[in-house]
């Protein structure tokens, strides 16, 4: 039986990798992506989510645009540090036709909230960018709050942040609405920095995609590329790139690819901590936790398992 899965992509190289991971999976059936913003605006993610889907066959996926900013700031621009990473056109500046399909005109809150009401246990939500669409359908229904099983790609529990000494991008742009997840939903895994920067891939993998000679393979190879050429200045040390957004469908597919810890969450939204995950210590003794969080990887077996699922698409594409 197949799973429902929704991804709420701030596209991006990694989420592009997400994206495509989802739609090499038979055990998934993606019935929708929604949109935010964080790599880049909210306008180009869900264009090049929109011509990734076209890339690789699967262009009656309905994508939806959620919130362009945080509720508690005025505006959102690019970072530099994103733009370094990811590039200005958001994946790695490899070229992408202009997608034939257009953005829904449903928003992605009712979307995300009318597609819990429908599926329940069936649907699970995989947000790999900033919270704010996620705690938007939070506030905007309860149930959904209540119901909702959600795989998130975002926080670093037990390693230092990769945008500050504490905060990890995905919270950083938005720590509120992290928030706000972590307090009132009640079924959440966090896939962290913890495991993130275990699961690494180099130049030697991309050259299987390039050298497939398919449009899907060069432009997996290309945006790779210069996501890998940003970790060998910025985190020399790691040797490749972090595979993070994939991580998160990967454990959508197979919660069994990690190893986690029980425990109730909180972002900290005050003073030089701003943006850090930690334990919400009044909700310390209470029994029912929340939160999930991946504190193991079984490295080998995902990365073979990304391998597989990639080149397989895009050896088709
Ligand atoms: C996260 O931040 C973004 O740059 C990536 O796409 C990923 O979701 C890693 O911290
Ligand atoms: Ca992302």
């Amino acid at each position: 039986m197949t799973k429902k899965i929704i991804l709420d992509l701030d596209t991006g190289v990694d989420d592009a990798l997400a994206l495509a991971y989802a739609l090499a999976s038979e055990e998934l059936e993606l019935i929708g992506v929604t949109g935010t913003y964080g790599n880049v605006l909210v306008e180009t993610g869900v264009r090049n989510t929109l011509a990734i889907l076209e890339l690789f066959g699967a262009s009656d996926v309905p994508v939806f645009a959620g919130p362009d900013h945080a509720s508690t700031k005025d505006g959102f621009e690019v970072l530099p540090i994103s733009e370094f990473i990811h590039g200005k056109n958001g994946v790695g500046e490899a070229e992408l036709p202009e997608p034939s399909a257009s953005v829904q005109d449903k928003s992605a809150v009712d979307f995300l909230v009318e597609s819990v009401a429908k599926y329940g246990d069936d649907l699970v939500i995989v947000p790999t960018g900033p919270s704010t669409t996620i705690a938007a359908a939070i506030e905007a229904d309860e149930d959904f709050a209540r119901n909702a099983h959600i795989v998130m790609m975002g926080g670093a529990l037990t390693v230092p942040g990769n945008v500050s000494p504490v905060a990890e991008a995905n919270v950083n742009q938005d720590p509120e609405a992290t928030n706000t997840v972590f307090q009132r939903a009640q079924d959440v895994t966090m896939i962290g920095l913890d495991v993130t920067l275990q699961t690494l891939l180099t130049y030697e993998e991309t050259k299987l995609w390039r050298e497939l000679g398919t449009a899907g393979g060069r432009f997996l190879a290309d945006a790779t590329d210069y996501y890998i050429k940003s970790y060998e200045t910025n985190s020399p040390h790691l040797g490749g790139c972090g595979l993070h957004d994939p991580l998160a469908v990967g454990v959508a597919v197979d919660p069994s690819l990690v190893t986690t810890l029980g425990i109730n969450l909180k972002v900290e939204t005050e003073g030089p901590t701003r943006g850090r995950v930690i334990g919400d210590e009044t909700r310390l003794n209470d029994a029912n936790k929340t939160a999930q969080v991946a504190v193991g990887v079984d490295v080998e077996r995902f990365l073979k398992e990304f391998m597989e699922r990639l080149t397989r698409l895009a050896r088709e594409h």
